[in-house]
């Protein structure tokens, strides 16, 4: 008995063996079959919603597609299991990566659990882009509410608008103040999406969500890894800085003290980008603006005009064009008549065909930009569109926010701006130093911030900050990374973090901290591609098929390999390096230094880093001891 057993055990064993082989591609082929129409379904339902906020009916339509396509990834992550188990007996690494990924669920809820998270999101995108504010008044010089309510301002554009461009610090304050008593409205949501969205997490097998959404890197010390490039970033982020706060102290004098800056009065209703403020705190400013605005303006630009030379630059490199879906389905402009989601979005149908953006476009040169970041995701799905359906990702989220902003750095050059006629360029030290400026008001201005926005929801998922402490802690770590502070004291149930889109959204955020830094790493390698020798802020590789194959080698790899080997396939190492960032604002930050020294001015905003930290900055230190 016990020998026969033993004997129909081994024929069994080796029987599923044999069949899991010959089922393993049967299974993938199945996989990306079905999934395709899944997930073309969930897109639809998806979009529907997110262009049309005012219909009733679509957000249960889109609750229900959320949780169909959720049931058809368990069943696929169940059936996976079940057949091919611990995947040890797989020997093929790419069907091996792809059970791996379809086995990993991340947030697993009941159907019923989908369309309650489904629906908290799309609540609080509803109140995101739905309410309005009085417009403020010249004259009064206050809220004036007898507007008829359909010119009250809403977030996207007004409000953006007034925080970019008042120089009025009552004015700014008023708005920025009254976005985030509009934030506040979905302090509640949110704490129940935080709920519901770690039982998921936690049933898919993860500590909580934030380790789930750090799980897509598959870097086990990523946290440490981010610890680090800030660290080594922060002298630079210092330097510009330090110079910002004397330019602000001079333009609201008496408004507040030379410690951290007010967060309402850099440009930002996040305090993000500080390009908007680049007209008074230049460090030429009798030289020509680098800014395109007026330009884009007199010649005629429009949305769809801006689309077409960013789909120019692309098709210069030799990558693939958008298609005709593409140009029929997106949507450029903002709607007269109806609400929709304004946050600029590229989405993936995933039927490889139907790409889409979705954005409120706006004439100006920040626009401009943030067409490239967005069509620079539709490349790299278009570039990915062959691969299995479950490598259909970047090499890491990082990745994805990083292509098209590394097509824009060469874009944005003066060199090239000129080429399409969009500037009368003067090369000059003066001028190269204003440019590398504005583009430090970009990017380096963003690093802190783009990286505590997910320290604060990692701290959050796992239970480190509460609904009780959301805000406090939210802005000690705006003040210990960023030196801002709010213009007046917070309220008892303020929700501050809640004013920036991406946490409303459960869009995870340190994508675009490893993207800011990697994209200088590309944009190095491309140069390079293009045979560009001069400094590497002034190349352009506009019309390069080398530059393009390069990016397209790696673009088409999608999420096959791990990150480190596309980094590789692109830089010829696989690390995230800062060195290339470091590189292209060397300039920049040596005339910044020599201003700071020269004005005897004092460094950072009163709070001390551990030693390691503070060994790499300047002196000296500012004196002032922040609460900690
Ligand atoms: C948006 O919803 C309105 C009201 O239901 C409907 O008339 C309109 O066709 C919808 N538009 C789009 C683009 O889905
Ligand atoms: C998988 O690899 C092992 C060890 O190299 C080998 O013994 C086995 O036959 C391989 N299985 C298949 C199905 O190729
Ligand atoms: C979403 O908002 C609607 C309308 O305000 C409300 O009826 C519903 O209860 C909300 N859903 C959740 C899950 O909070
Ligand atoms: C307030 O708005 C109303 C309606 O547009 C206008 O008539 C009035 O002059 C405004 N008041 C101030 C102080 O701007
Ligand atoms: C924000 O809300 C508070 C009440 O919590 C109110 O006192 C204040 O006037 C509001 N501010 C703005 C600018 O709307
Ligand atoms: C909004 O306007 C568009 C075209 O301008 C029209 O197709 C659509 O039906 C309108 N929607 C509503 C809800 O009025
Ligand atoms: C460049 O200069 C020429 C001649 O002054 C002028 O006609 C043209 O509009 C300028 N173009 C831009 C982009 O400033
Ligand atoms: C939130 O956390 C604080 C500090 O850890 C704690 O004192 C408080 O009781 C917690 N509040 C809730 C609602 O859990
Ligand atoms: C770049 O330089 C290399 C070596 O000098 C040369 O082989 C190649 O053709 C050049 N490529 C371009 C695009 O000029
Ligand atoms: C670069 O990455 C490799 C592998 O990912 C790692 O072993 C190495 O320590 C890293 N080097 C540096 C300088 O960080
Ligand atoms: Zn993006």
């Amino acid at each position: 008995m016990k020998r026969h057993r033993l004997v129909s055990l081994a024929l069994i064993a080796l029987a599923s063996l044999i069949s899991a082989h010959s089922n393993v591609d049967d299974f993938l082929a199945k996989y990306n079959r079905l999934g395709q129409q899944e997930y073309y379904d969930d897109s639809v339902a998806s979009w529907s919603v997110a262009v049309n906020l005012d219909d009733k009916s679509l957000p249960e339509i889109a609750a229900k597609a959320d949780a169909n396509i959720a049931g058809w990834e368990q069943m696929m992550a169940a059936q996976a299991a079940t057949q091919f188990g611990d995947l040890k007996s797989i020997n093929d690494t790419s069907k091996k990566r792809q059970l791996k990924m379809i086995q990993r669920v991340g947030v697993k809820l009941n159907s019923a659990d989908t369309i309650r998270l489904s629906t908290l999101l799309i609540n609080m995108t509803n109140v995101y882009n739905k309410n309005r504010i009085c417009p403020w008044s010249k004259v009064s010089r206050a809220p004036n509410c007898s507007v008829p309510h359909e010119h009250w301002w809403r977030s996207d554009p007004e409000m953006f608008d007034r925080i970019s461009h008042s120089r009025d610090y009552d004015e700014l304050a008023y708005v920025w103040t009254a976005w985030r008593n509009i934030s506040a409205l979905n302090k509640a949501y949110f704490q129940q999406y935080v709920e519901m969205s770690n039982k998921g997490a936690r049933q898919g097998g993860f500590k909580d969500t934030g380790d789930y959404w750090r799980s897509l890197f598959e870097s086990d010390d990523l946290k440490d890894m981010m610890d680090q490039k800030f660290q080594e970033v922060l002298p630079l982020y210092e330097e510009l800085y330090t110079y910002i706060r004397r330019k602000l102290l001079a333009q609201y004098p008496g408004r507040f003290e030379t410690s951290a800056i007010p967060a309402h009065i850099l440009g930002n209703m996040w305090a993000q980008d500080w390009s908007d403020i680049g007209d008074f705190t230049a460090p030429f400013p009798n030289i020509a603006t680098v800014d395109i605005t007026e330009q884009m303006v007199t010649q005629g630009y429009t949305p769809l005009k801006m689309f077409q030379t960013a789909d120019a630059f692309f098709q210069s490199l030799g990558l693939i064009k958008m298609n005709d879906e593409f140009w029929k389905n997106s949507m450029m402009v903002q709607p007269q008549n109806r609400s929709v989601v304004c946050h600029p979005s590229a989405w993936d149908f995933r039927n490889g065909q139907d790409f889409r953006i979705k954005m409120c476009t706006q004439v100006n040169m920040a626009n401009l930009l943030i067409v490239h970041h967005e069509m620079g995701h539709i490349e790299y799905y278009m570039q990915y569109a062959k691969q299995p359906l479950s490598f259909r990702e970047g090499a890491n989220p990082g990745f994805h926010e990083a292509i098209g902003d590394t097509i824009a750095l060469s874009v944005v050059t003066p060199q090239h701006l000129q080429e399409i006629g969009l500037l009368n360029s003067t090369s000059s030290y003066e001028q190269d130093i204003n440019f590398l400026f504005k583009q430090a008001l970009r990017k380096v201005a963003f690093l802190p911030s783009g990286y505590l926005i997910d320290l604060w929801r990692w701290s959050v998922f796992d239970g480190t900050y509460n609904s009780s402490t959301y805000n406090t802690g939210w802005w000690d770590l705006r003040t210990k990374y960023q030196g801002i502070v709010p213009p007046n004291n917070r309220p008892v149930d303020a929700f501050d973090a809640g004013s920036k889109y991406h946490v409303i959204s459960g869009t995870p955020y340190i994508r675009y901290f490893f993207s800011h830094i990697a994209q200088f790493q590309f944009y190095k390698a491309m140069c390079k591609a293009a045979n560009q020798t001069d400094a590497l802020y002034k190349c352009d590789f506009f019309n390069s098929k080398e530059a393009g194959d390069l990016l397209s080698r790696m673009l088409q790899l999608g999420g096959s390999l791990p990150w480190p080997q596309a980094m590789q396939k692109i830089t010829g190492q696989q690390n995230l390096d800062a060195g290339a960032m470091f590189e292209y604002f060397e300039p920049l930050q040596d005339w910044l230094r020599n201003e700071n020294m020269k004005a005897g001015d004092c460094y950072g905003w009163g709070y001390t880093w551990p030693d390691a930290v503070m060994k790499n900055l300047n002196t000296p230190r500012c004196g002032l001891t922040l609460d900690q």
